[in-house]
C-alpha cells in the first residue's frame, strides 16, 4: 500500500504534484516525468500546513489524500467475506 507523504506547504506558494510517480519524493514533481505522457499538476496552497499528499495517485482531490490508498486495501479484502 502506497501511504500518503506528509508535506509542509506553504500558503500561496504554486507546487507542482508529481502524477507519473517517478519523482523522488512521489508526490512533488522533480522531472522524472521527462520522455512520457505525464505532466505534473499545478496546484497553489490554500493553508499553511504540513498536508497529506497523495502517493498512491488515486485520491479523487490530488494532489491531497482522500483515503482511497486505505479503501483499495478494503475492496481487495472483501472477497473474503462472501
Ligand atoms: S516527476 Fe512525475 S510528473 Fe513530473
Amino acid at each position: 500500500m502506497k501511504f500518503p507523504v506528509r508535506t509542509y506547504l506553504e500558503k500561496g506558494k504554486t507546487y507542482y504534484f508529481c502524477t507519473c510517480g517517478n519523482s523522488a519524493d512521489g508526490v512533488l514533481c522533480d522531472g522524472s516525468h521527462k520522455g512520457t505522457d505525464y505532466e505534473p499538476k499545478e496546484f497553489i496552497a490554500t493553508r499553511q500546513a504540513e498536508m497529506h499528499l497523495c502517493l498512491c495517485k488515486k485520491s479523487t482531490c490530488t494532489p491531497y489524500c482522500d483515503g482511497a490508498h486505505a479503501k483499495r486495501e478494503q475492496l481487495d479484502l472483501d472477497f473474503l467475506l462472501d
